[in-house]
């Protein structure tokens, strides 16, 4: 226990990790490559805060292991205890497995998230974003030109468009917003518990769409994955549904907040606007620097040591736990040259954003796709969108892990 008679109280959540992150990040760098924090639920761990210590991480998973088992722990008993049902699903899931398991279930997926299908996709999304902005129009005729554009753009198109994906009736997207409402909120263990009626709500009702595609085979990956499931021996049914549940959850609530902190960004930036606004062909670098500047997911998932180890200066025991810091990542100097600058045309920007090594971000040029296309879609159609907030002190949410806006309200004249 000695060695983390030291542990730090760290509060990750503190304003000024939204604030001012490079400064934040910067001072935890400062402690240390591996720095001791203790999070809710998850307990004590090691925080890998460098560039190159945190993409180390990611891509060695013989060293450090997504499910604890490999690594000689028990499966996070307090989550087991406080959530039984929700655990058992989500424990079935490739984000939290280990080779083979994990490219088994990938690889059922991987083609549908490739460039080819993205781009087969993109027509679908701009539809999607136009109807989108069409109501956004009419919402401002009846309100003084003012809306709120997280409710209204930044959280129906990444929802539509993976329903879409999925093969999820329309109709439905107004329930899941309620159910994920909660999810917006997390701050604490407390927070945490409150989701348990939404995401118990969202099993349930997969669960029987499931059933509805075994019935009636429909257009989407939902029947692709079923008839995997009726093929036999490449995923059962607690795989199937915790596959969907991820592709869900993880194909809107990040993509949530990249599509709104690269809108706060052009309304920040009136310079990088208008050289969008010249040449629509620059927003692939653009989007890449706001996944860097703004990071929405701060932390990947947390890893587990698999054997005792020196790695990056630093001794291990097998069963730590590590956690790699994205964000601190995206800021670190050694790796980016002046990092706390918005350089939308940035060479070799390799950010961290979508992690990195095997579990890298299945859905990262689907996120790219659709805050591309909401951008250029949107800053069209009102070149001169203005904040009803001063742009330097956005309302940033105090939310756990995300780099996020509690409100985005604009002025559509
Ligand atoms: C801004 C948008 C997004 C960001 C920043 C993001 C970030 C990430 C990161 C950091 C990881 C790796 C986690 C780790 O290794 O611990 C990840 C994994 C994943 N993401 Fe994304 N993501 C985004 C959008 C999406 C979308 C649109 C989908 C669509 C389905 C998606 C699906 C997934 C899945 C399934 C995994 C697990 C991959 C695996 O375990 O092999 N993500 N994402």
């Amino acid at each position: 226990m000695g060695r983390f008679r030291m542990r730090l109280k760290l509060n990750l959540t503190a304003i000024e990790y939204r604030a001012d992150p490079f400064t934040a990040f910067g001072r935890l760098r400062d402690m240390g490559t591996f720095v001791p924090a203790r999070i809710p639920l998850i307990g004590n761990l090691w925080l890998a805060t460098t560039y190159d210590a945190v993409n180390d991480v990611l891509k060695d998973d013989s060293l450090f292991c997504r499910n604890p088992k490999n690594a000689g722990r028990r499966n996070f008993p307090m989550l087991q205890l406080m959530m039984p049902g929700l655990f058992r699903v989500m424990a079935k899931n490739m984000i939290g497995m280990d080779e083979p398991d994990h490219r088994r279930l990938r690889s059922l997926v991987d083609q549908a998230f490739q460039r080819q299908s993205i781009d087969d996709l993109r027509p679908t999304i701009k539809q999607i974003v136009d109807d989108q902005l069409d109501y956004v129009e009419e919402l401002a005729k009846q309100q003084n030109c003012k809306v709120e554009l997280i409710e209204h753009l930044c959280r129906p198109v990444p929802l539509a468009a993976i329903c879409q994906l999925l093969g999820l009736p329309a109709e439905d997207q107004p329930n899941f917003k309620k159910w994920f409402n909660s999810f917006t909120r997390i701050q604490s263990v407390w927070g945490i518990v409150k989701i348990v009626p939404g995401m118990s709500k969202t099993i349930k009702y997969l669960r029987h769409q499931i059933e509805e595609v075994r019935r009636n085979p429909r257009p989407g990956l939902m029947t692709a994955l079923v008839e995997a499931e009726q093929a036999g021996d490449r995923l059962n049914d607690q795989e199937l549904q915790s596959m969907v549940m991820l592709l869900l959850l993880a194909g809107h609530e990040t993509t949530v907040h990249l599509i709104t902190n690269a809108v706060l960004t052009l309304l920040q930036m009136p310079d990088v606007r208008d050289q969008l606004l010249a040449d629509w062909t620059l927003v692939d670098p653009a989007v890449e620097e706001v996944l860097r500047y703004c990071s929405p997911v701060q932390f990947a998932k947390p890893r587990f040591v698999t054997t005792d180890t020196e790695f990056h200066g630093h001794s291990f025991k097998r069963g730590e736990v590590v956690m790699p810091c994205l964000a601190s990542a995206n800021y670190d100097p050694h790796r980016f040259e002046q990092p706390d600058r918005f350089i939308f045309d940035r060479p070799r920007n390799y950010h961290l954003d979508f992690g990195a090594g095997p579990h890298v971000c299945l859905g990262l040029k689907l996120a790219r796709a659709e805050t591309q296309i909401a951008l250029e879609r949107l800053f069209t159609r009102w070149p001169d969108l203005q904040p009803t907030f001063e742009p330097s002190t956005p309302d940033w949410s105090r939310r756990l892990g995300m780099r996020s806006l509690n409100s985005l309200e604009v002025r559509a004249a």
